[in-house]
């Protein structure tokens, strides 16, 4: 698609024309990645984070954050119980931190779940910029994708989104570092931030195809209250950044076809059935939590995040029967690598 067909999309405001992008997107969804749904169980290891996004609820400088962070025993159970109950694939997310305690950290609780599942759990790693040789340590330990998301594909908002001292030149080259490793690549942005306009959107689905992305994981801009950027939220529409959510999953969905797609969990911040509209509008993906609900509450990047107080299994139950009562099917046992993947690989053997 042009950028102007990208954007006259995202500018559809009748609710029909609206109702008809996500049905064409789904039935496209269908077509081009089947008709199973993918769980990754999702892990957030910890909130001790190095970075200060201002839109973020566990930046460093938000002190009235209680610090956790799970030790390899307790990361590598939970990968165990996900691979008990037939999750074929993984998250581990957490802050940002390079130090080398929590590198090898990472890389020890990596070798551990491969080896006791045999390989058989694909693990995706979410833990921020990291220097060349760390995205190789991790890749060598297990991991076999990453999702690193360019929260905005413009630097000039990029920049005022975030203190002097983080880079948008540097988020760009750890997102080509990754993929020139071998990563199955994951980027995405947040939707509906101050100062962002319908044209930086359109202008992000063009980044996700130049970049050639594997996996799209973008989710609604949620205000927290004790950050610098929820001052300049005062006139959050909820409504207004669902549905442009859910317009950009559909518009991703059209564009990029063969990509795997998150239905993510603020989408359900915003609407109880959020994560649904998800993958009504062309998501093939969603995260059950797996966190112990001893963390889950500090683990919170913006305000109103659900399941705080459900357990893994209440997780996975209530997001089995969401997607069941759509009348849609788990993929259970397979890992769900991204056919862009394949397809990817296949086009540079022959090149
Ligand atoms: N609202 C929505 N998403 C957020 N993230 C961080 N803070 C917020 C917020 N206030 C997202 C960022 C980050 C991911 C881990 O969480 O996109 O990459
Ligand atoms: Fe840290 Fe990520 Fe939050 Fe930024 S968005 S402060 S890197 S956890
Ligand atoms: Fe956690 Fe529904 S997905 S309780």
């Amino acid at each position: 698609m042009t950028g102007a067909a990208i954007l006259s999309l995202l500018r559809l405001e009748k609710k029909e024309d609206i109702a008809a992008l996500y049905r064409h997107a789904h039935d496209f969804r269908l077509k081009n990645v089947g008709p199973k749904v993918y769980l990754r169980g999702l892990i957030e290891l910890s909130n001790t984070c190095v970075k200060n996004c201002l839109y973020c609820g566990i930046r460093r400088d938000n002190k009235s954050v209680q610090r956790f962070s799970m030790c390899v025993d307790e990361i590598r159970e939970s990968a165990l119980w996900a691979h008990r109950n037939g999750y074929a694939s993984i998250v581990l997310q957490s802050g940002e931190r390079a130090d080398e305690e929590f590198v090898s950290l990472i890389e020890t609780a990596l070798a551990q779940i491969s080896e006791k599942t045999g390989g058989k759990m694909a693990v995706t790693i979410s833990l921020g910029e990291q220097s060349r040789r760390t995205y190789e340590r991790w890749l060598k330990a297990g991991a076999r994708r990453y999702l690193l998301r360019i929260e905005t594909s413009n630097p000039q908002l990029y920049e005022k989104l975030h203190p002097s001292d983080h880079s948008f030149a540097e988020r760009l080259d750890c997102l080509h570092t990754l993929k020139d490793l071998g990563y199955q690549l994951g980027t995405g942005v947040m939707i509906g931030l101050p100062f962002q306009t319908v044209e930086n959107l359109a202008d992000d689905i063009i980044f996700f195809r130049k970049i050639d992305a594997d996996m799209i994981g973008m989710g609604p801009y949620i205000p927290h209250k004790d950050t610098p950027l929820a001052a300049g939220a005062a006139d959050f529409d909820a409504e207004r950044n669902l549905e442009l959510s859910l317009k950009m999953i559909a518009v991703a969905r059209l564009e990029l076809a063969d990509v795997n797609i998150a239905a993510t969990t603020a989408l359900q911040t915003l609407h109880p059935t959020g994560r649904e509209m998800g993958l009504l509008a062309g998501a093939n993906v969603v995260m059950p939590n797996l966190t112990d609900t001893k963390y889950r509450p500090l683990y919170k990047l913006y305000e109103g995040k659900p399941c705080l107080d459900e357990n893994a299994e209440m997780c996975r139950n209530c997001l089995e029967n969401r997607i069941k009562s759509l009348g849609e099917e788990i993929a259970y046992g397979d890992p769900g690598d991204p056919l862009h993947f394949r397809r990817r690989l296949r086009r540079q053997t022959y090149l």
